[in-house]
């Protein structure tokens, strides 16, 4: 982000304009999802128009403990001019992080070792020193739990769900699943062409981290056989069962899709590591099912993982309209005084939920839910 000028307004200051408020802040936080700019650009419009000032803080709230935050960059001014052209592009123009959570900020000590550190209050000093009346901040359960406990701390904040794995708790759907699922889709289409020319299995890992909602949604729209999620402990016997059956009925190809959290039901999910300050990671179930498969059928497999490609790229049409009427829907819950909520999709409306209710739990694949009961009828199987 390039350095820029400190607002004039933050000098002189008149009677505040809409809400008590004359200038908020926003922020990014935890892994990119496709429609984060079109957020921003929604949010820094709809203020705009209410008088406020906006800044811009860079890498979730790192920017804000930068010394001198204006002149690094950690601080930006946004106008209109910094948020067009913006809507149809991936990515974030503030950064983001999944690393510096305030509340637990990794400091590494002289001897090496890491160690947590709480440093809540000094962002508060920073937002009172910068005069900032407000956050709209937008992420996950990681960067909304956050969130809440600035709110909790005095700070007006709301939030704006954004995640493509979709589970946060509160809202119908979070800003970036759509573009996930269209992806992952796209992808299984042009895995069937290659699968059924070589007559092998295709085992397809997706995202979603505990929850299996993209390997759900995409699994079905793009005719898998098998889906692995892990709402549903899988059982190898029962998946390599089914790629045997599709032999011996003339189809000698099958489209497995896993996701990155699957796990079997004598085993554990597949894990790639831990570092200090980061959440677990996940990765390796698809190769692992492949090698199984393989095995257990004498058929051929191969692994594919979709990986960051899910959060790469364009926000569909979905996900840049739901972007633009959640940043809408945040300045307006501003507007009118709101506060520690989160907005939400509740069709056809956006409602509010208390942060603290949307962070609770994580929202899994329930599996009584219909699209689990039309995979069943259609024959796809879960490996259970
Ligand atoms: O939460 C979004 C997500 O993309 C998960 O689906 C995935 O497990 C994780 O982030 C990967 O994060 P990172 O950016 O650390 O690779």
């Amino acid at each position: 982000m390039a350095a820029t000028t400190r607002p004039a307004s933050s000098r002189t200051r008149g009677a505040a304009p809409h809400g008590g408020i004359r200038r908020i802040a926003i922020n990014t936080g935890g892994g990119d999802a496709p429609g984060l700019n079109a957020v921003i650009r929604s949010v820094v419009l709809c203020a705009l128009n209410r008088g406020w000032d906006v800044v811009g803080i860079r890498d979730g709230y790192n920017g804000l403990l930068e010394k001198d935050a204006y002149e690094s960059g950690g601080l930006r001014r946004m106008t209109r001019d910094t948020v067009r052209g913006i809507t149809h592009l991936g990515g974030t123009i503030l950064g983001t992080t999944n690393k510096g959570n305030p509340l637990h900020y990794p400091v590494q000590k002289k001897d090496g070792t890491w160690i947590e550190v709480d440093r809540s209050d000094e962002i508060l000093r920073a937002f009172a020193r910068h005069r900032i009346d407000a956050l709209v901040a937008i992420g996950g359960d990681g960067s909304l739990s956050i969130a809440n406990e600035f709110a909790k701390k005095g700070l007006r904040v709301i939030g704006v769900p954004k995640t493509i794995d979709n589970d946060l708790d509160g809202t119908v759907v979070t800003f970036g699943f759509d573009s996930a699922v269209s992806f992952a889709t796209e992808c299984l289409d042009r895995l069937h062409s290659t699968a059924q020319a070589h007559g092998r299995i295709m085992v397809v890992e997706v995202m979603g981290r505990y929850a299996g909602w993209i390997a759900l949604s995409a699994g079905v729209a793009g005719t898998a056989d098998v889906i692995l999620m892990p709402e549903i402990p899988y059982d190898i016997e029962k998946v390599a069962a089914k790629t045997i059956a599709r032999v011996k009925t003339g189809r000698k190809f099958s489209i497995i899709v896993v996701a990155e959290g699957a796990m079997p039901i004598d085993g554990a999910r597949s894990i790639i590591g831990k570092n200090i300050g980061q959440a677990e990671r996940l990765g390796g179930a698809a190769e692992r099912i492949a090698k199984q498969l393989e095995q257990m059928t004498g058929q051929e497999a191969r692994h594919v993982v979709l990986g960051h490609l899910q959060r790469g790229g364009s926000p569909t049409n979905n996900d840049r309209l739901l972007s633009l009427r959640f940043g809408a829907a945040a300045v307006r819950a501003l507007d009118a005084g709101q506060t520690g909520m989160m907005v939400a999709l509740d069709p056809p409306t956006v409602r509010y939920v208390p942060l603290a209710k949307a962070t609770k739990r994580m929202k899994v694949v329930p599996l009584d839910c219909d699209t689990v009961l039309a995979a069943r009828d259609l024959g796809i199987s879960f490996g259970d």
